[in-house]
């Protein structure tokens, strides 16, 4: 047992000593085996590669034990490696160093990795099945040496989870810029990805979890609410209406678990597939979801009851959603609403498990006969969406998740496609939802964290955004009304909701300005010390952040949606605005190689440097996005861009002529 403090150990690094192995703890939720993917020659060098990071005299004892990690589990996570300090978002004063600014992002790591936060936290998984951090323990020691080491002159560098070092610039450059997952696009396939995160030279970053921006499960139980609340809105007038409806969807996993709170919230009936016991139990324990059931025909009658009495309530079913499907089809329970979030964007490796096999053969199948596996999960999915057709055709409302639920069925030959064989035959949320109803208005996932880690900080700052939305909402266009009005809702019930998982966190959809004037607010009752530091940033899921064809730019509709300079432009342009760290990874939320999303972290500090630059920066992270959603002509986008433009006279940006569609047919 380490005798050193937690400041010590943070400066200690790698320690000299190879320290001794740690107990396999059955408590914590753990990633499952992953391929073996590796050739003989190919393990050689994942082991020469993790040996890099050790002296010669240990190599002997070190590669003994990476060599069975790797045979065990498929990757190596130096688990002995793990520091004896407890992994959270502490105060930030209690981070060793020199940097302010790092040791916001020191705190933000650690609530990555948080076990009440993190989904495989001994894996460095924060969500979504292999969303790393890190791809081991000794990077994640190596970062934060380096991160309680540096100044306000340096930059550290981050390639996948590897720290590359420290490298001079200023101090307005960011102190962190990450990169995870790039890859030259021809190696950008599947086993591609496997195999080089095998041998420790890449990882799959998500979106917020290699970014150092998750903040647990709030973040997307607001954007999870926008999207059910404005789904049910498509099919029902009014609130009246909404009640007794029944909205059917999979996955009680890190981000899929806010589903059922989402439902409560919107006011309908919800049943949440889940086959992962503990994924389900853990939601059940936060009082996330209502109520638990195991049995089929139990389940159909628990249904039914609700429907008649129109109920509020929220159902987990312990076991597969294609079972679900299926069963309310034979038994009549009408379905209102429907989607899915299991984890399709990782659909071989336990992002999705199929129908016929338990829970446990399913892992087993996975990591001992994988084409097998691969097999069972085509099969589940053709199965899966012709259970959810034969609901669509009486009437259910069927979205997909933005998991990648339609793509793969697709490609596993189930009928998903549109007539025109090109679209699905079910949107997107974002197509129908969030890319028209927000993302196009510059309204995305906003966030802070309080870095003092006092509640009473986040109470101060709740108050502050809800004083300045409802100032905004007095003369807001018509046109955001409705968004203005919901978040506002949102934020007078955050505190209510108790949402708050690992840091002093909160998410809130804003625009542009909304966004500016906040952050303003707090970084002038950070100077009036009415409050401690405060770290902004949002998910990559946003107006600018994220190039993703089926996702985010689905609603994108000029043939632009397979190009990725957008997001490539906003990190780089965020980067010169005075961002505190910025991140960029191919991969997150789809899969790898779907999708380039990046983001941002900034410290506010109550000082005019951060003053200035928070306007330069959220004015630029948002506008970008909005322009170039403009110049595919969509039309709330245009009138977005208009407007910004009335406000800021040294924003120009290039208006799209619209074409009449008859002039078109007549061409060909
Ligand atoms: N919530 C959002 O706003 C949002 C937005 C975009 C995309 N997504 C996508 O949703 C997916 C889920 O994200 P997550 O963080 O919750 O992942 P996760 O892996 O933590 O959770 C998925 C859960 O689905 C369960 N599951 C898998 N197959 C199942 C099946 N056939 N039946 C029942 N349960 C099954 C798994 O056991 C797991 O607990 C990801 O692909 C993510 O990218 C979510």
């Amino acid at each position: 047992m380490s005798t050193l403090t937690f400041a010590q150990e943070i400066q200690e690094g790698i320690p000299t000593h190879i320290p001794l192995e740690k107990p396999w703890d059955l408590h914590v939720n753990h990633a499952p085996k992953r391929k073996d993917i590796l050739s003989k020659e190919e393990k050689k060098l994942a082991i020469a590669n993790a040996l890099r990071y050790f002296p010669k005299d240990q190599h002997v004892e070190l590669a003994k034990d990476f060599a069975e990690e790797l045979k065990t589990f498929g990757r190596i996570y130096m688990y002995r490696y793990r520091p004896t300090h407890a992994i959270f978002a502490r105060p930030i004063s209690e981070y060793p160093g020199k940097s302010t600014q790092a040791k916001a992002i020191m705190l933000m790591i650690q609530n990555n990795l948080d076990h009440a936060v993190a989904q495989h936290p001994h894996e460095l998984i924060t969500y979504g099945g292999n969303g790393a951090v890190f791809q081991n323990w000794v990077q994640y020691r190596l970062t934060m040496k380096y991160l309680s080491e540096m100044n306000d002159e340096q930059t550290l560098v981050m390639y996948s989870g590897h720290p590359m070092g420290l490298f001079p610039s200023h101090k307005n450059a960011p102190r962190v810029v990450v990169t995870n997952g790039m890859m030259i696009p021809n190696y950008s396939k599947p086993d591609d990805w496997e195999k080089f995160n095998a041998l420790g030279v890449t990882q799959y970053g998500q979106m917020t979890a290699g970014s150092y921006m998750y903040i647990g499960p709030q973040g997307i139980v607001h954007g999870t609410t926008i999207t059910v609340l404005n789904a049910v809105r498509r099919m029902a007038k009014n609130r009246d209406d909404i009640k007794g409806k029944l909205f059917l969807t999979a996955g009680l996993g890190g981000m899929s678990g806010a589903q059922p709170k989402a439902g409560n919230i919107a006011g309908v009936i919800s049943v949440t597939a889940e086959v992962n016991p503990k994924a389900a139990k853990t939601r059940h324990e936060q009082g996330w979801v209502d109520e638990m059931i195991t049995d089929l025909d139990e389940l159909v009658f628990r249904v039914k009851k609700a429907q008649s009495s129109k109920e509020v309530v929220s159902i987990a079913y312990l076991g597969n959603v294609v079972d679900v499907w299926e069963k309310f089809d034979e038994s009549g329970v009408h379905v209102d609403l429907g989607s899915d979030q299991t984890s399709l964007h990782n659909p071989w490796a336990g992002g999705y498990y199929p129908a016929g096999l338990s829970f446990d053969e399913a892992n087993d199948l996975m990591s001992n006969d994988p084409e097998k596996f691969k097999t069972y999960v085509q099969e589940s999915l053709r199965r899966h969406a012709a259970s959810v057709n034969k609901h669509t055709e009486k009437g259910t409302y069927f979205f997909d998740y933005g998991n990648a639920f339609l793509l793969e069925s697709s490609r596993a030959g189930g009928d998903v496609m549109a007539e025109n064989h090109i679209d699905f035959k079910y949107p997107s949320y974002i197509q129908d939802i969030l890319g028209p109803m927000c993302f196009d208005y510059g309204f995305g996932p906003f966030r802070w964290v309080c870095a003092s880690g006092n509640p009473e900080d986040l109470a101060k700052t709740d108050a502050i955004a809800c004083r300045v939305l409802e100032e905004m909402m007095l003369n807001s266009p018509v046109e955001i009304q409705q968004q203005m009005a919901d978040n506002i809702q949102w934020i007078k019930g955050a505190q209510e909701n108790k949402m708050v998982v690992g840091s002093q966190a909160r998410i809130l959809y804003a625009d542009a300005e909304g966004r500016m004037r906040i952050a303003e607010a707090f970084n002038q009752a950070i100077a009036k010390g009415e409050i401690g530091v405060v770290i902004l940033g949002r998910d990559h899921h946003d107006v600018s952040g994220t190039d993703s064809p089926y996702r985010e730019t689905s609603n994108i509709y000029d043939g632009s949606r397979f190009t990725a300079d957008m997001a490539i432009q906003n990190v780089i342009g965020d980067s010169f605005r005075g961002a505190t760290w910025v991140s960029i990874h191919n991969g997150g939320g789809v899969g790898w190689g779907e999708v380039i999303n990046g983001g941002f972290g900034m410290l506010l500090d109550g000082s005019a440097d951060a003053d200035r630059n928070l306007k330069m920066m959220l004015h630029w992270d948002v506008n970008n996005g909005i322009a170039r959603r403009n110049w595919a002509r969509n039309e709330n986008a245009i009138f977005a861009i208009k407007r910004a433009m009335e406000i800021e006279p040294n924003l120009k940006v290039t208006l799209p002529n619209l074409v009449d569609d008859q002039l078109l047919n007549g061409l060909f």
